[in-house]
């Protein structure tokens, strides 16, 4: 693509589209619809000139010349005329191969696939910067919201302590429903299906797989390390139950499932697991299907991104930015911001196992209704250094009853290790729930203020 003489009209930007589903589709209806401010603000039009499908008989949600389609990859990357590759394909293969080939021919390309990038983002990132071309991924987490933009630029000069984001908006619209329908798990995944929010098969979304994806790919930006997606803690919704989340919202808390990464002394934190948030917290207000990340940098202070994480057209703007952005790249002949910085060389940093994070625990026992119960209970986290912050028993007279702690900050190995010989009480008929609280401090980066903690720099 070249940026056109003065009275020529200006050469667009050739696309080859790899996928045409949900996001390839509403890419091509948002270059449409939007077609004239994309071609002013880029001073070129952006035109898709061959889209690789699978299927070339499928109904399509938008109208694509039939010429244009094609089944044979090669077509696409062997393309001369073609300047950026676009993969919306998602799944890991083939969808590696072709960047790398693409990328291997010096042609930028531009992908919304987490799943790729979490599992394979450092010989993605070498294979971009040996070639000398970018590789651009804005859609790849809470599409519509610019949060990578945010993080490799917006936040540049900063050191961010702490990242929370409600990344998945499946799990945000199932919870919300429970939250305020009383809803029990099943019921709502049924609601989300029905609204087309969740998939026929909902694994990735509610066992927490989406979530992670992103978070690896967050926090690796963040912390400048690679966090592979193994290394990720990751607890999904499924046992979330409406009686917890009654019992959240009597304590001042609401139920999120949140991606959390923090930086401890050097060390990196990244976990995904439903979690009591204060009701005062900004995710606390986070609702239905909506995504956003909360941040807090050491000069910035704290922010939040707020928007729609997935959908036809959010998704597609994050991929048409990058287009533009590659636009730019290319007419300058430079490589991207984020591939000059050699993201695939990053050192790896340590990610701490989840026995050894510290956070606050809601836990839910229930027990006989007798004399010194709650004192053994007590006697169980003394001993293993677990302060309680309160205490909440329902159902006098009734047995078993249900017993809610709320532990001050604990390290998670002596929260488990309690757990195990209050398990063994017996006086204790069941442990039955463990949800982490946050309120998004990390203790040893910000002090013990919070969230509510100014900027600092030392
Ligand atoms: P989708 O609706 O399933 O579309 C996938 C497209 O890729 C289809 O057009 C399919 O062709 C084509 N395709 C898949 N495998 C192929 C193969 N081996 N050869 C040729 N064509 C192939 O998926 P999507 O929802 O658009 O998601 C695409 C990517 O965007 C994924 O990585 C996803 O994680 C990411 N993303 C999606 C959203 C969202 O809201 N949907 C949001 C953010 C990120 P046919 O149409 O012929 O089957
Ligand atoms: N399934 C995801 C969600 C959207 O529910 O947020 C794609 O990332």
């Amino acid at each position: 693509m070249a940026g056109g003489v003065a009275g020529e009209s200006p050469v667009p930007l050739r696309v080859g589209l790899l996928g045409l589903g949900v996001v390839g589709s509403g890419l091509v209806q948002l270059l449409r619809c939007n077609r004239e401010e994309v071609a002013r603000r880029l001073g070129a039009p952006i035109e898709i000139r061959r889209v690789l499908v699978r299927s070339l008989d499928k109904p399509r949600p938008v109208p694509v010349p039939r010429e244009l389609l094609t089944t044979d990859p090669g077509r696409v990357l062997q393309d001369p005329e073609i300047d950026v590759i676009v993969e919306v394909m998602g799944g890991v293969e083939p969808a590696r191969e072709l960047i790398l080939a693409a990328l291997a021919q010096g042609r930028p390309v531009v992908t919304a696939n987490k799943e790729v990038l979490a599992r394979h983002g450092p010989e993605l990132f070498r294979a971009a910067a040996a070639h000398g071309a970018g590789l651009y991924f804005e859609a790849s987490v809470a599409a519509g919201i610019p949060v990578i933009r945010s993080l490799v630029q917006g936040l540049a000069a900063n050191k961010v302590r702490t990242l929370m984001g409600i990344i998945n908006g499946t799990t945000n619209y199932i919870l919300t429903r429970m939250i305020e329908e009383g809803a029990e798990f099943a019921v709502a995944l049924e609601q989300a299906q029905r609204a087309g929010y969740a998939e026929a098969d909902p694994t990735s979304d509610v066992d927490g797989w989406d979530a992670a994806y992103k978070l690896a790919i967050l926090s690796s930006l963040a912390f400048e390390t690679y966090v592979p997606v193994e290394s990720v803690y990751v607890e999904g919704i499924r046992r979330v139950t409406p009686v917890d989340l009654a019992y959240g919202t009597e304590l001042g808390f609401t139920v999120k499932l949140l991606a959390i990464a923090k930086n401890v002394n050097g060390a990196i934190e990244a976990r995904v697991h439903p979690t009591m948030v204060p009701l005062h917290h900004p995710l606390a207000a986070v609702r239905d299907v909506f995504n956003a990340v909360y941040l807090n940098g050491n000069a910035s202070g704290e922010l939040m991104l707020y928007g729609r994480g997935a959908g036809s057209l959010p998704t597609a703007s994050a991929v048409a930015s990058d287009l533009m952005e590659a636009a730019d790249d290319l007419r300058r002949g430079q490589t991207p911001l984020l591939i000059r910085r050699r993201p695939g060389e990053w050192a790896r940093k340590e990610v701490l196992p989840i026995t050894e994070t510290r956070t606050r625990f809601y836990l839910r026992f229930l027990v006989h209704d007798q004399p010194g119960v709650l004192a053994a209970i007590a006697a169980a986290f003394g001993k293993t250094g677990v302060s309680i912050e309160s205490v909440i028993q329902k159902g006098r007279g009734r047995s078993p009853v249900d017993l809610v702690f709320v532990t001050h900050e604990a390290k998670e190995a002596n929260v488990r290790e309690a757990l195990r010989e209050i398990g063994q009480l017996p006086v204790v008929h069941q442990v039955a729930s463990v949800i982490r609280v946050e309120d998004g401090s990390s203790q040893e980066e910000m002090g013990p203020a919070g969230s509510t903690e100014e900027a600092r720099c030392e």
